[in-house]
Order: C-alpha cells, then sequence, then structure tokens
C-alpha cells in the first residue's frame, strides 16, 4: 500500500517536471540563455541555474493555482538574463543600482530575441517589485516576485551552509 503511493507520487513527480522541461524545452537551448551559465549570481548558483530554479517553482505554483503555468515558467527562464557580472558591473562601468535596473535591461535583450506575451513582459520588468516601484499587473508576476525572493534566499544560505560543513 504504501510503496504503491510511493510509486504514484515519483510518477507525479516525474510527469510534472516533464510538462515543465517542454514548456521551456526551446529557451533552455538558446544561445543567450546558454551564455547565463558564465555569469554568477547568487552564492555558488550561475544566472542560469538561478533561473531554472525560478522557473520550476513558478512552474508548479502556477499550475496549482490553476494560473498560466506555461507563461510563468519561460518568463522565469528569462528574467535575469542581463548578461554580466552584477558583482562587478558598477565598478567597470560606472552604472550602479543594479537592483532597480535590470528587469528594464533584461526586457530589452529578451525582448530582442523571443516574442513575450503581455504577462510574461510583466513579470520580467515587475519581478524585482517592491524595490523597483511600479506594483505587478497579473497575480503570476506576484508570485515571481516571492519566488524570486525564496530561491535567493535559499541560494545564498546554500553557500554559507556548505561553506560551514
Ligand atoms: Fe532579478
Ligand atoms: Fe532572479
Amino acid at each position: 500500500m504504501r510503496e504503491n503511493r510511493r510509486k504514484k507520487k515519483l510518477i507525479r513527480i516525474r510527469n510534472t517536471r516533464q510538462a515543465f522541461y517542454e514548456c521551456i524545452d526551446d529557451l533552455v537551448k538558446h544561445p543567450l540563455v546558454v551564455q547565463m551559465k558564465k555569469y554568477p549570481q547568487h552564492g555558488n548558483t550561475n544566472c542560469y541555474r538561478h533561473c531554472l530554479h525560478v522557473a520550476y517553482y513558478n512552474y508548479r505554483i502556477c499550475a496549482r493555482m490553476g494560473l498560466r503555468a506555461r507563461e510563468a515558467a519561460r518568463a522565469g527562464m528569462l528574467h535575469d538574463m542581463f548578461l554580466y557580472d552584477w558583482h562587478t558591473y558598477a565598478r567597470e562601468t560606472g552604472s550602479r543600482f543594479h537592483g532597480l535596473k535590470h528587469p528594464g535591461r533584461v526586457l530589452k535583450v529578451v525582448q530582442g530575441s523571443f516574442s513575450l506575451s503581455e504577462l510574461e513582459k510583466d513579470m520580467i520588468l515587475k519581478h524585482m517589485w517592491p524595490l523597483t516601484p511600479v506594483p505587478p499587473r497579473y497575480a503570476e508576476s506576484y508570485i515571481i516576485c516571492l519566488v524570486d525572493k525564496y530561491c535567493s534566499t535559499c541560494e545564498t544560505i546554500e553557500r554559507f551552509w556548505k561553506k560551514s560543513r
């Protein structure tokens, strides 16, 4: 009985992951998206891995809530595609306030290479809210705000946790 339940749970997880990867299949192979692997994000995580985390939790939460999970996954995969190392960017270019400015920069990069829905644009542009002042327009955009902060915190803590072991 317990073994059956465990098997069913594993199948459900595998199906969810498969459905999630189908949503972002074209994105993860795109050369611009792959470039994110070169740039560090929080802790020991690179931008690609961070975006993958955000995309996955966006997808799970939105699917569970009956929201637009496919677009939420895609916006999550692209939301931090600024393509520079933000740790040294201000020193090298003199442009400060990465936290405030990068959503707009990302949207410019992404719009040049992918066709985006209004929802995906809003999710990318507002994902740093309330640090950026204009609030999201859609429920999915509020979800990415929370998921991004949750993943960033976990990735940062993971680094210190690994260091202390
Ligand atoms: Fe961001
Ligand atoms: Fe992020």
